[in-house]
């Protein structure tokens, strides 16, 4: 096993309680309607926002009407990743100086998005108003769509855990690499004690070989079995959803501002996120979904 990941669980507990109170728990969200996949990481920088938007033009290809909320609300980048230039966003919404409505636009793969605008410093912390105003932007929009991804900051902060609480399904994406790992390890963690959910799903982006992501899931099974329980008493499970190689192309198709599935549908990652949007499509999004 990994020795990064084996020594998390002794390693300082980023779940404890805080001085001052800590984090508020966040049970999941009473059922908002419709179905909402939180996209989300432990780590930075890992793919959270390449593939929401990816998957969300994959999903749409597949005959979904498909909405993406850029839910990194401080950090903000869904909109360079699609070359959008938004005259309204979540920030106007929440402001109450623009309605709903316009802020919601047509990304270039046929899916809607609502884009959050970056560098609003009064995002980095959960406050009443963010919750309520967060709360009923999903409330009113997610019945309008098959399916809402939520393209959430990273990490175990107040306004992520918030975000990743309205979901019902989460999507943890991680990188094989141990730095990632273990901060997946802790998000994961957090998403059993504080959300009291039973499973989550795991992509591995950026993978090196075939096969890189069962192993990497069967290695944090294993922590997870011996370390994290959840309510009912079983172990937290994690689903194994995909792997999407390290392929250059993302990096291109990032620098020009395009989808990968637009840019180049025939790379390898375009194909490994086609993949993962059938798996998403046949576990999460057909009438009887598991
Ligand atoms: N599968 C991949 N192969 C190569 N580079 C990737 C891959 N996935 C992501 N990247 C690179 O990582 C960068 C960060 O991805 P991004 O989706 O913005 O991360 P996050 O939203 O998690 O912060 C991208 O701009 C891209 O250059
Ligand atoms: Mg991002």
């Amino acid at each position: 096993m990994n020795d990064a990941l084996s020594s998390t669980p002794a390693a300082s507990d980023a779940t404890a309680p805080q001085p001052g109170g800590g984090p508020q728990p966040h049970a999941i969200a009473p059922a908002i309607g419709g179905r909402i996949i939180a996209v989300t990481s432990g780590k930075g920088g890992v793919g959270k926002t390449f593939v929401s938007a990816n998957l969300a033009a994959a999903l749409t290809r597949r005959g979904h009407r498909v909405l993406v909320l850029d839910s990194d609300l401080g950090l903000a980048n869904l909109d360079v990743v699609l070359n959008l230039h938004p005259k309204i966003t979540l920030h106007d919404v929440f402001t109450g100086r623009a309605p709903l409505e316009e802020a919601v636009i047509q990304a270039p793969g046929g899916f809607s998005v609502v884009l959050a605008g970056s560098g609003m410093v009064e995002y980095s912390r959960l406050t009443p108003s963010v919750r309520s105003e967060f709360l009923n932007v999903l409330r009113t929009l997610a019945p309008r769509y098959d399916v809402v991804l939520l393209d959430t900051g990273a990490g175990i902060s107040d306004v992520v855990l918030y975000s990743v609480s309205l979901a019902s399904e989460v999507l943890v994406v991680a990188t094989p690499e141990p730095t990632s790992l273990t901060d997946a390890y802790a998000a994961i963690k957090v998403l059993a004690k504080q959300q009291k959910r039973q499973h989550v799903r795991l992509v591995v982006n950026q993978a090196a070989r075939p096969g890189d992501g069962r192993a990497i899931t069967g290695q944090l099974q294993q922590v997870l079995n011996r370390f994290v329980t959840t309510d009912t008493g079983e172990p937290m499970r994690l689903i194994h959803m995909g792997d999407i190689p390290a392929d250059p192309s993302v990096r291109d198709a990032v620098m020009r501002r395009q989808l990968l599935m637009q840019h180049m549908p025939g790379s390898q990652a375009a194909l490994a996120i086609a993949q993962l949007a059938a798996k998403v499509d046949s576990t999460l999004l057909q009438p009887a979904g598991s």
